[in-house]
């Protein structure tokens, strides 16, 4: 019950004897201050602590700053499942991740299948979540018929931008006023090109049929289908200078010539060593055109790169890593909270992510696989204290 220790009692400058009686009383020596206590390890102090640490759900934490959301499937929209549990506790917003889609709500032409998108906006109005629409004109996941007749020719501009205004006029008009802000046009800008000359997407079809005048249109169809919707442009690899300058060009030009436009979303498919840096600049850049500026796509996987062996198993590397940046990143985006008026996580947490492969997990969000917080999560809620 009672140890003796000859270092403390040195530091005392106390006898065996005295300190036998006074333990009676005190349990031994209290000046605390001069003095380490027999044991424990600094760390486990903190790891203890860190246990302890109630988790404040993500949109408490984010209330005065923005609404955070996911990207869900139907099937997670269900209070029976431990993801709808998720949903509604740290979220208040959500973005169907496949099923708004071209190719989901409209595959074969003038018919359209609503079920999932419909779940899932039912599930949103019940609980109290925003949706935020993605997506009405992209190259990828849309359906050849939008594009090419049947003897695979490219379709006339007539046509196409028929098609689209229809696609677009019926999306929005079934989701008026439960849909708050929709991406209307996805990565239409060009990758890294060496030259730095090639500024749109030129293999989407959008392109080969309209060059970039189809960006314009989709706008203003959008606009017309639902004046109150919040109008986004969404793309990739928008922090670094080579692309997000090309993006800028084109949201000036577009706010230039009165198309309405809302806002920018930057996807933020980010990286363990992505640079604070890239992500202020693009705010600010973004910021000084007047527009709303929106995370939609966050998750940040846990490899350094491509090339670092996979992982079934969530190490403490990674979890070092991922503090270190999600800690980054939230902090760079409470600095920008004046523009910034929505994050939104590409799902919900680590069980599963589009980034997964096989024998190599991404671990990219801040709950684990049973949608429980990370040490990430406690690191991110540091920041709000
Ligand atoms: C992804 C989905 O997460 C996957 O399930 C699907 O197989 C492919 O598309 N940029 C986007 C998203 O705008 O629509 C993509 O979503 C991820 C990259």
């Amino acid at each position: 019950m009672f140890k003796v220790n000859v270092t403390l009692m040195k530091k005392c400058r106390i006898n065996f004897w005295t300190i036998i009686i006074f333990s009676v009383y005190t349990f031994g020596c209290n000046s605390t201050e001069e003095i380490d206590p027999i044991i424990e390890d600094p760390k486990d102090q903190n790891d203890d602590k860190e246990e302890e640490v109630v988790a404040i759900p993500l949109k408490e934490l984010f209330k005065d700053y923005f609404p955070i959301g996911a990207a869900i499937t139907p099937q997670h929209a269900d209070l029976a499942t431990i993801h709808g549990e998720a949903l509604v506790k740290h979220f208040n917003s959500v973005t169907a991740e496949n099923v708004m889609k071209p190719e989901s709500l409209q595959r074969n032409k003038g018919v359209y299948t609503w079920e999932g998108a419909d779940r899932i906006v039912q599930f949103a109005k019940n609980n109290n979540l925003q949706v935020r629409g993605h997506t009405l004109t992209w190259h990828s996941q849309s359906p050849d018929w939008m594009f090419y007749d049947e003897n695979g020719e490219l379709l006339s501009r007539e046509v196409a931008s028929a098609q689209l205004e229809e696609h677009i006029t019926t999306v929005m008009s079934r989701y008026k006023g439960d849909v708050y802000a929709w991406d209307v046009v996805n990565e239409a800008m060009s990758d890294w090109d060496p030259n730095g000359e090639i500024i749109y997407r030129e293999d989407s079809p959008w392109y080969k049929i309209f060059g970039p005048s189809y960006i314009d249109s989709a706008f203003v169809f959008a606009h017309r289908a639902d004046p109150e919707a919040k109008l986004f442009y969404n793309d990739y690899n928008s922090i670094f200078s080579w692309k997000r300058n090309k993006i800028y060009d084109l949201v000036k030009r577009l706010k230039d010539n009165n198309i309405p436009i809302d806002g920018v979303g930057l996807q933020g498919h980010w990286m363990i060593e992505t640079s604070e840096q890239d992500i202020r600049t693009t705010l600010d850049l973004f910021r000084g055109l007047g527009v709303e500026i929106q995370i939609t796509e966050l998750d940040l996987p846990v490899y350094l790169s491509s090339n670092e062996e996979g992982s079934m198993v969530y190490t403490e590397t990674f979890s070092q890593r991922q503090k270190q940046t999600y800690s980054m990143i939230f902090q760079v985006l409470l600095d920008y909270k004046d523009v910034i008026t929505g994050v939104t996580f590409w799902g919900i947490g680590d069980d599963a992510s589009w980034l997964d492969q096989p024998g190599r997990k991404a671990f990219p969000f801040l709950l684990d696989e049973n949608l429980q917080p990370k040490p990430a999560y406690f690191e991110v809620q540091k920041l709000l204290n």
